[in-house]
């Protein structure tokens, strides 16, 4: 692995700093003034850091000819994100009728979207065909029936990939392993003969174009990917001999993982795309196949390291020689991560110029629940109520995992380019929140 380290092995944005004022700053924005004008909890997005991630996807797979970068918008997404990233390049990864309407009201072109997901309804298919999306990700004989009969009805070939679970275990919180065997996702391989029978024999509106698999998310590991590449090549051929049918495209997923704290060393995404470059090359000379079109749909590692949380820091419970909580403005309903999957995470007071970390503490969340702590013993400069919390790397997977748990309010969102802040979401407001309670008559 290479020494220099790259944004997804950064536990900050790529311009965070501390300025004259001895306030935590980013890409020339005052966090301190950016909660005071915008309020806590606040989500903070950094236009360059998001940039730079984007570059060098898109250059670590340059000597890669055919190459579709995705988005997998779960991570993510709200129109003005979708519109940034598209800028960039990127096509997208969806899994929902509310995400191609998103990009829609971005006026993203939805020529470079790939619809994922294990249980599509009739409802968001038609919605993904009348929207002329590129690529259906098939994931089960079910949805093989469905799509076909009403792309059948729309006089519509629309072109699939098809979804496998190819048995490769990575290691990663049970929770987000999605390329064993035992999953919910995609088609296991000893069916595969099966659906391409069907496929060519039945479903005359499906057009089958390639493979999919997704491994799992928050990887550190390089040999995931090459295994997934054999794999994924020798059904290729296998289908080729077999079936007569010809595949050109194979999609990899994501799951590229990001420093969160000092324990996590993920590869760089140059050492992933060497990886899965070099094992395309040798597995098509091996197997005596072109090579194909190649999709990746990156996640988190896209959008984590440019964001980060603001939080105003409260009250307090000091339980002698046990622990000390400091309580938060926010939490779990913001970002579920830590109660759901134990993650970590590191942080900081903005408006506390010297980073000494002079006593541990218990970052809790405010919402009803006792597993709704934030940050477990973290040294932090004597955090006061009133301070302002930076959590780092919360731009991927928290906006849009938060909830209104507690009828929380859900923050704002920002975006820092050149050197100003943009409001990019709204704060939920009360009247949000009630829009769409019924309120009954009883007598
Ligand atoms: N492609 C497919 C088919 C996926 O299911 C996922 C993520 C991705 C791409 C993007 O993976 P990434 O690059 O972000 O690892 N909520 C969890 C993560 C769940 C990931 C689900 N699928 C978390 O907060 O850690």
């Amino acid at each position: 692995m290479s020494e220099e380290k790259f944004i997804n092995q950064n536990i900050t944005p790529k311009n965070t700093s501390i300025n004259q004022k001895g306030n935590l700053e980013i890409s020339g924005v005052d966090l301190v003034e950016l909660a005071k004008t915008f309020q806590t909890p606040l989500y903070v997005l950094d236009y360059e850091t998001l940039k730079q991630m984007a570059l060098d996807y898109k250059k670590a797979f340059s000597n890669y000819e055919k190459i579709n970068l995705l988005f997998a918008s779960k991570a993510l997404m709200t129109s003005s994100v979708a519109k940034i990233i598209d800028s960039f390049g990127f096509g997208f990864d969806v899994v929902s009728m509310g995400e191609i309407y998103t990009l829609k009201n971005a006026k993203v072109n939805l020529d470079k979207v790939s619809f994922n997901g294990n249980n599509k309804s009739r409802q968001e298919l038609t919605f993904a065909l009348e929207n002329k999306i590129n690529r259906i990700s098939v994931d089960n004989f079910h949805e093989l029936e469905l799509l076909n009969e009403i792309a059948k009805e729309k006089n519509i070939i629309q072109k699939i990939h098809l979804r496998i679970a190819p048995g490769i275990e990575c290691h990663t919180h049970e929770y987000i392993q999605t390329g064993q065997i035992d999953s919910k996702f995609g088609f296991d391989l000893t069916k595969i003969p099966n659906a391409i029978e069907k496929i060519k024999n039945e479903y005359k509106n499906i057009l089958l174009k390639g493979l999919h698999v997704h491994l799992g998310s928050q990887i550190f590991e390089t040999k995931v990917y090459s295994d997934a590449v054999k794999i994924v090549l020798e059904k290729i051929k296998m289908i080729k001999e077999d079936f007569g049918l010809e595949l050109d495209e194979i999609n990899l997923g994501g799951g590229l993982g990001i420093t969160y704290t000092e324990e996590d060393s993920p590869p760089s995404v140059f050492d992933i795309a060497n990886v899965i470059i070099s094992s395309i090359e040798d597995n098509c000379k091996k197997l005596n196949l072109n090579k194909p079109v190649l999709y990746i749909e990156p996640g988190r590692s896209l959008v984590c390291s440019a964001g980060v949380s603001l939080y105003t820091i409260g009250s307090e419970k000091n339980i002698e020689g046990i622990r000390k909580y400091i309580a938060l403005d926010g939490g779990m309903a913001d970002n579920p991560r830590p109660s759901m999957y134990q993650a970590k995470y590191e942080a900081a007071i903005a408006n506390k110029k010297d980073s000494i970390k002079n006593e541990k503490v218990t970052l809790a969340g405010k919402f009803c629940e006792s597993g709704d702590i934030l940050i477990k013993d973290i040294e932090l400069n004597q955090p006061k109520a009133g301070d302002i919390l930076c959590v780092f790397d919360t731009g991927a997977y928290c906006y849009s995992m938060s909830s209104n748990y507690n009828c929380a309010l859900k923050p704002a969102m920002v975006l820092i380019k050149d050197k100003k802040a943009y409001e990019i979401v709204k704060r939920q407001s009360l009247e949000q929140l009630v829009q769409n309670d019924v309120i009954l008559d009883i007598d």
